[in-house]
């Protein structure tokens, strides 16, 4: 594996590789690499010629009194896992922006609710290095965890809504062998918070396994298994508009946000 500092060079490599004819696949991320990072690593693995794996704590993706300074970083840890899944390219820039950067791109509407609500300009922080990293990387593909349900949503939105030409997939949400959704974040996690933290995936199951139409009967019996110091949310949304739904009539999510301790938790299911 290649490990990129510069983005001008991560660009001009690119280019030359465009010309040549290679595919090429980005799996963005913010290091500190778990199995479920893996995982996307390994869908967009057979589907690409030339591979890069972004690492880049971003910045504007990061409200007030939020984690950036305390992110956890595991270099040697993150190269390790690159290797073994094959990747060619880790892109890691120390800094991604140009000086003078003073652009945002913004989506409006689906980032309204849900974590948008709780994390003012977080998704438009998303949105603007995701763009950047396309430009600077030139993927024809780009994979996303199904973990960050809304963000991979807005990432569609953005590529479909500016013609971006990128095929964006999603990659399933990957679990711990206790149910906890892999996060980077759950390194924060003392082991009686984790305990706490397993409430989100039992409740979420067991809205998933209702079979009542009422959203208000499933998000009661959510409410109920939750064991958590505050949430921010317990919806159930239309799989695609992210609008909340009154019955489950249709394709349907049901998505939680909640603190434990210090640590900001989310996690989301399915329902049929
Ligand atoms: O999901 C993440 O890790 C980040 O939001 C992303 C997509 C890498 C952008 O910084």
């Amino acid at each position: 594996v290649q490990t990129v500092h510069d983005p001008a060079a991560m660009q001009a490599q690119m280019r030359l590789r465009l010309a040549a004819g290679e595919r090429i696949g980005l799996v963005p991320t913010m290091g500190f690499l778990h199995l479920g990072h893996r995982s996307l690593m390994a869908l967009a693995r057979p589907l690409c010629d030339h591979l890069v794996v972004s690492i880049y704590v971003n910045p504007l993706q990061f409200g007030p009194g939020e984690d950036l300074e305390t992110y956890p970083k595991d270099p040697a840890g993150d190269a390790a896992a690159c290797a073994a899944e094959g990747v060619d390219t880790i892109f890691m820039p120390a800094d991604l922006y140009e000086q003078n950067h003073c652009t945002r791109v913004t989506v409006s509407g689906l980032t309204e609710g849900l974590c948008g609500a709780d994390r003012p300009g977080h998704f438009d922080g998303v949105t603007t290095v995701v763009a950047r990293l396309f430009g600077l990387v030139q993927p024809s593909i780009a994979v996303f965890g199904e973990k960050d349900y809304q963000q991979l949503a807005v990432i569609r939105r953005m590529v479909r809504d500016l013609a971006v030409g990128i095929e964006i997939l999603g990659g399933p949400l990957i679990r711990d062998t206790d149910g906890l959704a892999m996060s980077s974040r759950n390194a924060y996690l003392s082991p009686p918070d984790r305990q706490r933290g397993l409430s989100l995936h039992r409740a979420l199951r067991a809205m998933s396994e209702s079979t009542s139409q009422s959203v208000a009967d499933r998000l009661g019996l959510g409410r109920s298994i939750l064991t958590v110091d505050s949430l921010d949310y317990l919806q159930i949304v239309d799989s695609e508009s992210l609008r909340p739904l009154d019955i489950i009539d249709r394709p349907a999510r049901a998505l939680v946000a909640a603190r434990i301790g210090g640590t900001r938790l989310i996690d989301n299911i399915g329902l049929s």
